[in-house]
């Protein structure tokens, strides 16, 4: 794809150019969106971060059907891995057909909310969260534990990775953070924009000159013009908060998804939280043994009035419920996002086109809180709508470096 961009001579003469196309102020924006890959940071709310054991047991479980109530749902239901962990559809659909498009989970770590809504405040929880959901997998702890005691290739695995196990709320914990740990594991390669990006850092202006033009048009105009990094921000492309962007939120009539304002109650609710007796993040830092420590600590029910004094819990014990959270989503990043349509919390877009379109002519009457501050119609001309797409197709790793991770043996699809 790149080729035809860097043919030789010609790329080279027009070497130094290349260079001088971004000013300071520019060059400080675009370094910004890197380096990539992120380093790897663990978890300390979740003690089998980056441990291999309890990947092995995620991936496992991510793949397994009998979480679900009726026995034949899984995680790869809805994300399925050869359509970069999405379904395809616009609205998910497990037992029940949900209001929401599944995201991908590809780079999906490290991030403060989990969610459209950011109904999550961890991982692990997130990845609790669809197993009980009555509309997505439907089933419960109690079916999570006697799975795991009732299998002796998941009873094997499970000890290897926990312990013996604890109640069947505690093992439903563990079940989230194995499958966190594997989530992890799931980073995007580099793409041509973090070649662009190095080399621009670098000063190489020859390697600098292989990224195409017209994505170097789309990317001034991304972090200048359109003002798309202002929310589409840093290395994943996503500053992590939550916006109005003016994608209606009705799914149907008479109903409304409510998006961050539902989240916020979600996840003060969700007995899975951080401020929760199964945060780690305590008794990790203490002695690095997990629960007997909190047990003796006496941080057992933290949710309940206890005191956790933990730094993750923070951002969940301060969070607070605002009228302008109604209808925002959360930004979603952008890398990969060619095989992942249609797009938007409630994949009401199919194609790129139609989300550049939306920004392009974006309804006012429709924006509220901050997205009136932040956003206007952008009235793009149809060759600087091809520039932006040129530009978001080199945040798409080149397709040879995609392989599609297999099905687990032993695991039931
Ligand atoms: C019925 C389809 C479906 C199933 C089954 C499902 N998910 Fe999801 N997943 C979704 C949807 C839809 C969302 C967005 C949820 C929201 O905004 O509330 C999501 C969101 C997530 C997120 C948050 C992503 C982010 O970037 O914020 C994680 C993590 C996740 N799912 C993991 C899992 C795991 C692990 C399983 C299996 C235990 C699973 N999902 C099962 C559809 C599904
Ligand atoms: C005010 C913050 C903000 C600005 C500015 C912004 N975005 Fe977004 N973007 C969002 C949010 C929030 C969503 C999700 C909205 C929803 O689902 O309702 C989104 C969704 C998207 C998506 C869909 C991704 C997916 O996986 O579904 C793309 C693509 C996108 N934006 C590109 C852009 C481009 C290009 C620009 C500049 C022209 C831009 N955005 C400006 C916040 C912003």
């Amino acid at each position: 794809m790149l080729a035809c961009a860097a043919s030789g001579g010609a790329a080279h003469a027009s070497a130094p150019d290349v260079l001088t196309e971004f000013d300071a102020d520019e060059r400080a924006a675009i370094a910004r969106h890197g380096p990539w890959p992120p380093p790897a940071r663990p978890d300390p709310t979740n003690r089998a971060s980056g441990r291999a054991s309890a990947a092995a047991l995620g991936r496992r479980l991510f793949f397994e059907p009998r979480l679900s109530g009726d026995g034949r749902v899984s995680c790869a239901s809805c994300h399925d891995p050869a359509r970069a962990f999405t379904d395809g559809v616009p609205r998910a659909r497990g037992l029940d057909t949900l209001d929401r498009n599944t995201p991908t989970l590809i780079d999906v770590a490290g991030q403060r909310w989990y969610g459209w809504d950011g109904g999550s405040d961890s991982l692990w929880a997130a990845s609790v969260r669809p197993i009980l959901a009555p509309a997505e997998m439907g089933g419960s702890a109690e079916g999570v534990a006697r799975l795991i005691a009732a299998d002796h290739g998941l009873r094997t695995a499970y000890r290897r990775a926990f312990g013996p196990p604890g109640d069947d709320a505690r093992v439903l914990a563990d079940a989230g953070k194995a499958l966190a740990a594997h989530l992890e594991t799931l980073r995007s390669p580099r793409t041509p924009f973090d070649r662009f990006r190095d080399a621009l850092a670098a000063g190489d202006g020859a390697a600098a000159a292989r990224y195409p033009p017209a994505a170097r048009r789309g990317l001034k105009l991304f972090i200048g013009e359109g003002r798309c990094a202002v929310c589409h921000a840093g290395p994943r492309f996503s500053n992590g908060e939550f916006h109005d962007v003016g994608i209606p939120f009705m799914p149907a009539p008479g109903r409304v998804d409510p998006g961050r304002h539902s989240g916020i109650r979600r996840v003060l609710s969700d007995p899975y939280n951080l401020l929760g007796r199964f945060n780690d993040e305590a008794s990790v830092a203490a002695t690095g043994v997990g629960d007997d420590v909190a047990k003796r600590d006496g941080i057992v029910d933290a949710a309940s009035g206890g005191a956790v004094g933990v730094a993750r819990a923070v951002a969940t014990r301060t969070v607070t419920l605002q009228p302008r959270n109604w209808g925002e989503w959360k930004t979603p990043g952008l890398r990969g996002l060619a095989r992942t349509a249609p797009y938007m919390h409630d994949g009401s877009r199919p194609t790129l086109r139609d989300v550049i379109r939306h920004y392009s002519e974006l309804d006012l009457d429709r924006l509220h809180a901050d997205g009136e501050a932040l956003l206007r119609p952008l009235r793009l001309t149809p060759a600087q709508v091809d520039d932006l797409l040129a530009f978001l197709a080199t945040l798409d790793p080149p397709v040879a470096t995609l392989d599609a991770p297999a099905v687990p043996r032993g695991a039931r699809r």
